[in-house]
């Protein structure tokens, strides 16, 4: 599997080092669980959504030191999503970022634990009074210089996006919806929930984190919004046409479990027309920003145009 474009190694090096700090090591007590935790997060990944909230952050500051945790916590919130997503009482998958799935490997038990671990551990990163906590206290990178007010707007936010007004709602309109044809405002929920919310929290968590104004936090909120739900819509699109060996994960999942997507809905020419419009209104949110949001719209046609 791809790890992740070219263009945003800078970004996921310096988030996955900081990963590696935040997790317990794996020979520490007890051991399994760090382990299953370190194996799905280290699998691989594209890292969308810390990049995204370490560029967002980069749009106003040059030192983005401060919006490493919350870039991790993203990232371990999002490694718990998939863990859960892959469960045989959800979607049960058997392959994930290139390799078996966590449950495939430790154990149903394990694996929700370690779900509940990484989801536990982003709210401790993010609320710590020394998030460079781990076997480096007192390293002066990852260490969060922000305001009280700041940190916990930040919190909201990704605690908001990820729990039943969030990713949470979304899952459950999903799994709901396998074998109905429940109409386009419910897909347009799922989509916008289950990835969508997650995606906004990491564009605002980065624009509070980088010290943008209300004005940024509200265009660039938006702009996220729309990208998470283009997000699905190609996350479905390539469960049909993706390159699965790129994608670490199996194809042709979404029509055996009958899932209720935009592409089940309307095809596959219609739901690449969708896409090509929110292409068009996410650009048009990055405008303002100019040149400065070069990295940013890179992203965004990466997003829309992957094949993995
Ligand atoms: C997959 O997310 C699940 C969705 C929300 C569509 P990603 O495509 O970001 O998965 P990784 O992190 O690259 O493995
Ligand atoms: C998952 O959507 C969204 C999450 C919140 C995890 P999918 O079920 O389509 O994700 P994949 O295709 O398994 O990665
Ligand atoms: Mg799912
Ligand atoms: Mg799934
Ligand atoms: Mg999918």
């Amino acid at each position: 599997m791809k790890n992740h474009p070219e263009r945003f190694k800078k970004q996921v090096a310096l988030v996955e080092q900081a990963m590696d700090l935040y997790l317990p090591a794996e020979d520490c007590y007890p051991e399994n669980i760090h382990k299953a935790m370190r194996y799905s997060v280290f699998a691989g990944g594209k890292r969308i959504r810390p990049a995204l909230l370490l560029l967002a952050a980069e749009l106003f500051t040059e030192s983005t030191s401060q919006a490493v945790p919350a870039a991790c916590a993203v990232e371990f919130i999002h490694t718990y999503s998939l863990i859960h997503d892959d469960l045989p009482a959800m979607d049960d998958d058997a392959y994930r970022r290139g390799q078996p799935t966590c449950h495939k490997v430790y154990g149903e038990a394990i694996a929700i634990l370690a779900g509940d671990a990484l989801l536990t551990l982003a709210f401790e990163i993010l609320s710590s009074r020394n998030p460079a906590a781990g076997p480096d206290p007192f390293s002066p990178a990852y260490a969060l210089h922000v305001a009280p007010e700041t940190r916990l707007r930040v919190i909201y936010e990704i605690a908001r996006s990820s729990g039943v007004n969030g990713m949470i709602g979304g899952q459950v309109v999903d799994m709901e919806s396998e074998g109905k044809n429940p109409g386009q405002e419910v897909i347009a929920y799922i989509n916008q929930k289950k990835t969508g919310a997650l995606i906004e929290a990491s564009l605002r968590a980065g624009v509070l984190l980088g010290g943008g104004r209300e004005e940024d936090l509200s265009r660039l909120g938006r702009f996220g919004s729309l990208l998470g739900e283009a997000f699905q819509l190609v996350d479905d699109l390539l469960d049909v046409q993706g390159d699965r060996d790129k994608m670490g994960k199996a194809g042709g999942m979404d029509a055996q479990r009958e899932k209720a997507t935009y592409v089940a809905a309307q095809g596959l020419q219609k739901t690449m027309d969708k896409r090509d419009e929110l292409y068009r209104q996410a650009m048009l949110l990055l405008a303002p920003y100019g040149d400065a949001a070069r990295a940013l719209q890179e992203i965004t046609g990466f997003v829309f145009y992957r094949d993995y």
